[in-house]
This record gives C-alpha cells, structure tokens and sequence, in this order.
C-alpha cells in the first residue's frame, strides 16, 4: 500500500558552477614556486614556437613590489581573438593535448614551422593561472601578423574575490586600441604582469641554501639556466633572455646559458630499454678523462650490459640491481662527477651545477636534482658510508631525460612539483637510483678507495714518525742515565773500601754491608734496564744523515768511558750525507768505538781510537781503528754472526751494529782480521743504491 503523503522526487541535471574567486585561488595557490610560475610562461613561448623568450623587469625607482613590473614576451605564433577565447579562456582546455607527435625541423624559419617541430610541453591548460602568483594585475597583447592589429586584454584578479559571483560572469574586455608595451616581438604574445606580489629587488626569506643564491633575482637566473636540457638547448633554436633594471642586477642580464655539464672526472651514461625475451636491458659507459685514466692507469672507457629477467623483484639485497620492469618506459641519463681535490673550483669555473635534474622532452621537470632534493639517495648514501663518501653530492650533476611520447605513464603533478607518484614512477626512481649507486661504486673502488689508502699510509707514517721522536727521547733519557749509572757502580766499590778499612763495630759493619749488597742489587738492576732500553728495536726514518754529525754524536756518547780509560779519540772525517736512520747509525757507531777503547792493549802505551771516512764507488766508508792487540783470524770469522762468550756484552753489540746497520742496507766488517789494532769499516751504501734495495 503506498503511502499517501509519499514526497515529490524531482531531479535535474547538475552543473558545477565555480565562484569568481575559485580563479583567483588557483592563480595565487596552485603554483607555489614564482620562479616555476615565469617558467609556465617561458613553456607558453616554446610552445607557440617562439626563437625567444624575453623577459624583463621595471623595478628602478620602484621599491614597492606594487609599483613593479614584469613583462614575459615572445615572437611564437600569437593568438587570434577567437583563438584566445577559446583557448585561453578555458581553465583546464588545452588544444594542445591532442598534439602529441612531433619531428624535428633545424630548417625551421617561420614561428609556425617552430611549432610543429617541437613536442608541446603544455597539457593540462593550468599554466595560464600562474599570472595570479606573480601580481594583481594581467595585461596580455597578442597578434599572429606584422599587419594585424595588437590584440589588448586586460585582467585584474582583484574582480574575482567575490565567492557570490559565478566565474562566468567576471566580464574581461578585450581591444586594439591600447598600444602594447614595448618593440619586439614583431608578432607573438607579450604578457605583462604587475602589482607584484614579491618584491624582485629583494632576497628569498628563510634560511640558505647551499647552492642557491639567496638574491631572488639571482635564483631566477640559476632557475632559468636549468629549465632546458643542455642536450636539447643546442638543438632547439630557442633562447631565453632576462633583463632587469635594477642595477645590482646588472651581472644577472642578458642571454640565459643553459648550466653547463663538462667531462672533468668520470662521465657515466646509461640506457635502459626493454627485451621481450630477456626483460629490462641496462647499457652503461664509463669515461674517464684522459689525465685521470692515464694516473689510475685504466682505460677511459668501460662499457657494460646487463638484464634484469621480467618480474625481478624491486628490492634487493644489491642496490645496484634493477627491477625486472619498465613499466616507465626507456630511460636514459648523463651523470658527471669530479673526483679529484679542487674540481668544485672548476665546476663553478665552467658553470655547472651539482644535482641530476630530470628533463621531459628538452624541458626541465622540478623538483628532481635542486639542493634540497635527494631523490637519487646521494647524501643518503654518503650517510651510509660513514664519512667517507663515494660521492660528495656537490660534484655529481647529470640529467635524465624521458618524453612524453615514450614514457607516457610519467606525468607532472598539477603543480609542477613533481611526477605523480604511481608504478612507473616508483620503477622509474628505482632504476635511475640503482645506476647512480652502480656509478658512485665504480668511482668509489677505482678512486675514492685507493685515494684513502693512500691518506692512510700517510696518518700510519706520521705515527710512525712520532714514535720515532718518542724513540729518540726515550733513548736520550737511558743515555743521560749510563753515567749517573756506572757512577754510582763506583760509588759502591768506593763504600765497600770504607766499609772493609773504618773502624766500625761489627755489628754496624754488617748492618752496612748488608745495606750495601741490597743498593748493589737496585745498581745493577737499573744497569740493566738501561741496556736493554739502549739495546732494543728501534724505528726511525730513513732520511738524509750528515757523516760528520753523526759521528760526532756517537764520539760524544762515549767520551765518559774514553776520559775514564784514558783514550784519545781522533776524527778525520770527509762529510758526506747518506740515507740512513740516523739514531741507528749513531748507535752502531758508537758501538763500534766503546770495543775499540776497550779493547786490551798491549803495552801501557797511549790508547787511541781513530776515526775517519772515505767515498768508495758510490758507498760512504766509516772507519773505527784501534791500537789494540787486534782480532785473530778464527774470531773474526763468527764475529757478526754469534756472541763471543768470553768478552759477554762485546760479542752481542756487534751482533746489534749488524741489525742496527741492516735495516738502511748499511753492513760493517772487520777489515784487517789477525793484524794488531783492529780496524772496523761501517759501509753504507749510495743513495741510488739504497732506492734499488728499497724497491
Ligand atoms: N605565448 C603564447 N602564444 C600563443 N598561445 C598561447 C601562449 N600562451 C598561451 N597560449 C594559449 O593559451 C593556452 C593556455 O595556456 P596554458 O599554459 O594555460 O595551458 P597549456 O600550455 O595548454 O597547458 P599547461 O597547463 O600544461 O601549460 C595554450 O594552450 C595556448 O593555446
Ligand atoms: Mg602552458
């Protein structure tokens, strides 16, 4: 039974109906960035097939950003009344999103020709919007011909505040009456913008940014160098210029140079592209530059070619694997990186700028490569490698390049801040990220790595160096205490004589004699430990050692025994400079002059020790003579090889002169065996000989 008070269901189609103010929302919020927002202009220009893009800013006597103006002009094909209505009228329409083939004409002349060679850059018919970030205020002039009038439409985005007025029914006046604002172009769109929003004279608030100029003017220019692809740029025929009045800015006019990228290190480019049998194909070449191969000795090039089978997993333990996909479509890119200490310098020198930027069709795709954004991993990896950085992210700048005819899935956001994340983008980054860490690895283990090895010996042989100075003090402090040593030994020879010739009663006799053996025992120990700290390894460098330095160093370590023997030590020395370690070439010498003193003489005779040095085909020849009784020929046989028991300590310091002169190829001998004063030559070898030994 249906109800009697059943309500009326009437329906009718609906219709959006957006508010003025949607407009003015969109203007001024859409497009963040003002710099991406001159840029969707400089696209409008490439796409009508302009030769140029010229961009100018009143901003002298202007200090308030209402008082500027910006004018953004080009020589492409213009716009008929018609043509403009509905184009340009239309939020969200672009004609141009039906033009997606393109071939590339060098011989183009006309604006038009220029046009149908380029891949349009616009699709989405929002570009437009970006006047409202820039200023209030919008004038457009336009014309196709030299004989047709100039086009005039003014806007003024104050009129679309009202949320009660339909979009609609803003009304925009259109004229040829008023004149447009400058000579050139001859024919094409000049756009001018004013009442500013920001003031262009002006610095970018908030803190630095390393790379980034922090003048807004400045940070145009670096913007406005990285919007084309230095691939494309050349091929293009196409231009942007910036002017400004300001006269801070004087540096910052003129024709924008696209950044550059040179081959200062490494050079690395890849391909990727898709094998119905064998799954993704990845292509890489390595260049070196030619000085830097020839220093790593490595040929400058290296190619490889790898696939990754059809489904291959995303993640995987190698980073520098790919997945088995390209739902993205071929990709291909240039990286740079210099290596070598210093090149930061040169990259600034040539213009180039850190970061791997991705261009669609010739067309520079925000954000990817600015400082702030990490999208291929590079501080995250130079993180992961604890300091040691393969890649420092400044010296690394490249492109990638994909188009909107071959990698169709790979679309802009909206708001020009990025690709829209989905499959082929998520596959896209991946192999992009795993050619970069193939590249950083290939520099880290044929650069970066041996370069720290090399700083590492350098650290070892500065320790080495320093324990080498410790060594020497620590020697200097055991010489200083064989005096004070061997004096107190007689200082308790002379107590025992006390002891046995005093009238002492017996009991204090013994009591001292007691105390006397204990102090003996602490004399010895001291003794002992003082030869042992002079006798054990030593290190110190192998350098350049005057002869007649370190001869007077040894003759001076044992002038207290010489005095205390009564010998006369008598020098003859024809300076020379040697390469040897200089602390152990004084000990073996010294060494050598201790036997020679000590050595027994024959008749009560003056005692004498001489030493002298000659040159002998290239090697230096250091000689200790004695007026002893001399070596028989049967000691002399053994007499480096094994201590000699009966003379105890003598026997094994020779022993020690060997080991001390052996470690800088130095050897001694006994030159005169079974002859009355022995004579023993210390050789140490030439410099040029020392090298040959060393190598
Ligand atoms: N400088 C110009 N010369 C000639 N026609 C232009 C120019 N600027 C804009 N137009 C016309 O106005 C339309 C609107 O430009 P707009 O930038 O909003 O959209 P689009 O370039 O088509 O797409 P996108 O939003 O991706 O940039 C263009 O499609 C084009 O028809
Ligand atoms: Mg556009």
């Amino acid at each position: 039974v249906a109800s009697e008070d059943e309500p009326d269901i009437v329906t009718e189609p609906l219709y959006f109906r957006p508010a003025a103010r949607l407009q003015r929302f969109l203007g001024r919020e859409l497009i963040a960035d003002p710099n991406l927002a001159i840029g969707e202009f400089i696209k409008n220009g490439y796409d009508a097939g302009a030769s140029s893009v010229r961009i100018a800013f009143d901003l002298l006597g202007r200090e308030h950003p209402s008082q500027q103006v910006l004018r953004i002009s080009d020589d492409g094909v213009g716009m008929t009344f018609e043509e403009f209505r509905d184009n340009w009228m239309r939020p969200g329409y672009s004609e141009k999103a039906a033009r997606q083939t393109a071939s590339p004409n060098p011989a183009a002349r006309t604006a038009r020709q220029r046009m149908d060679a380029r891949l349009p850059i616009g699709e989405k018919g929002i570009g437009r919007l970006a006047a409202g970030r820039l200023g209030d205020v919008l004038h457009i002039w336009t014309r196709k011909r030299k004989a047709d009038p100039w086009l005039h439409i003014p806007f003024d985005w104050n009129d679309f505040t009202d949320m009660n007025t339909p979009l609609d029914e803003v009304e925009i006046n259109a004229d040829y009456e008023i004149a447009p604002p400058t000579e050139w172009p001859e024919t094409g769109t000049i756009v001018e913008i004013r009442e500013l929003s920001l003031n262009w004279t002006g610095r970018v608030p908030g803190r630095r940014v390393a790379g980034r100029p922090s003048s807004r003017m400045a940070r145009l220019r670096q913007d406005l160098e990285l919007l084309l692809s230095p691939l494309e740029a050349t091929e293009q025929a196409f231009t942007i210029e910036l002017s400004t009045d300001w006269p801070e800015h004087k540096d910052l006019t003129g024709a924008v140079v696209s950044a550059g990228l040179s081959l200062i290190d490494y050079r690395y480019d890849f391909e990727l592209t898709w094998d119905d049998e064998r799954g993704v194909r990845v292509h890489s070449e390595i260049r070196r530059a030619a000085d830097l191969a020839r220093d790593l000795d490595i040929n400058p090039t290296t190619r490889m070619t790898a696939y990754y089978a059809p489904g291959t997993a995303l993640a995987s333990e190698d980073p520098t694997s790919h997945p088995g996909a390209l739902a993205s479509g071929p990709i291909r890119g240039t990286m740079y990186y210099a290596a070598r200490k210093g090149t930061g310098r040169r990259m600034q020198d040539l213009g180039i700028q850190p970061g791997v930027r991705v261009y669609r069709d010739g067309v520079r795709v925000e954000p990817y490569g600015d400082p702030e954004d990490d999208w291929l991993g590079v501080q995250a990896r130079k993180a992961s490698r604890q300091g040691y950085a393969a890649i420092r992210p400044n010296h690394l700048s490249g492109y990638v390049a994909i188009s909107k005819v071959s990698n169709p899935e790979l679309v802009d956001m909206t708001n020009r801040q990025g690709l829209v994340e989905n499959q082929a983008y998520d596959e896209f980054g991946a192999h992009v990220r795993a050619e970069f860490r193939r590249f950083a690895d290939l520099v880290f283990d044929e650069f970066v790595k041996p370069e720290w090895a090399r700083d590492e010996d350098r650290a070892t042989a500065i320790a080495q160096r320093t324990a080498t100075h410790q060594d020497v003090l620590i020697r200097d402090i055991v010489h200083e205490l064989r005096q004070p040593v061997s004096s107190l030994g007689s200082e308790i020879r002379n107590l025992d004589y006390v002891i046995e010739n005093s009238e002492i009663p017996d009991q204090t006799k013994a009591q001292l004699r007691q105390i006397r053996a204990r102090a003996g025992g602490h004399v010895d120990r001291i003794a002992k430990v003082v030869r042992e700290a002079l006798d054990g390894p030593v290190t110190t460098e192998i350098e350049p050692v005057s002869i007649q330095e370190v001869v007077d160093q040894a003759v001076e370590s044992v002038a207290e025994i010489a005095t205390s023997t009564g010998t006369t030590i008598e020098q003859g020395i024809d300076d020379r400079t040697v390469i040897a370690r200089q602390v152990l070439l004084r000990r073996a010498i010294s060494e050598l002059l201790r036997n020679a003193i000590e050595s027994p003489r024959p008749t009560d005779a003056d005692r004498v020790v001489r030493v002298t040095s000659t040159s002998r085909n290239g090697t230096v020849v250091i000689t200790i003579q004695d007026n002893g009784e001399g070596i028989d020929v049967a000691t002399a046989a053994g007499l480096f090889e094994k201590p000699i028991s009966k003379k105890g300590r003598q026997g094994e310091g020779l022993i020690g002169v060997r080991n001390l002169l052996a470690t800088f190829n130095a050897r001694a001998r006994l030159a005169n065996p079974g002859e009355a004063g022995a004579r023993f030559e210390v050789v140490i070898p030439s410099m040029g000989e020392l090298r040959r030994n060393l190598r």
